[in-house]
């Protein structure tokens, strides 16, 4: 009998105007990628509430990834800029909540980099696997 291993699950909040059209690429070009990935498509990745993270955590996520347009791309022109902000403090403070870094990524995919999505997303789910259940933030009364 073979035992099998969960997988983790990942949240990613692609943009909608760069990054959740690499996703779209990956498909059409039939790239594979694991389907534990939850995409969360979102207008900008400044749209990304440092709570919205928090609460992936809590539902049980083992790994939060966003993506967005390469810096200078965006299309509301600097959204970006205020993820990679928000997100270096929001990512060193999970840290010291014990959330191991490997946990979170900004990954920046253009609506050209389908190849550049599906390798970010394999990397990422390996590094994830590799560190096992996420259980520091779980909130036990999401549990189904
Ligand atoms: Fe893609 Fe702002 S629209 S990061």
């Amino acid at each position: 009998m073979q035992i099998e291993e969960k997988k983790p699950l990942i949240a990613a909040f692609c943009c909608n105007w760069c990054s959740y059209a690499g996703a779209d690429l990956a498909g059409n070009n039939r790239l594979n990628y694991p389907d534990n990935v939850k995409i969360i498509r979102v207008p900008c990745s400044c749209r990304v509430d440092p709570t919205f993270i928090l609460r992936a955590f809590q539902r049980g996520a083992d790994g939060v990834l966003i993506c967005g347009c390469h810096p200078g791309d965006c299309h509301y022109t600097t959204g970006n800029y205020y993820t990679r902000r928000r997100m270096t403090l929001l990512f060193s403070m999970l840290e010291y909540l014990g959330i191991e870094k490997e946990r979170t990524r900004v990954e920046w995919v253009s609506a050209a980099e389908g190849a550049k999505f599906a390798q970010t997303v394999n990397e990422f789910t390996a590094a994830v696997s590799a560190l096992g259940e996420n259980r520091r933030l779980e909130d036990l009364r999401c549990k189904e």
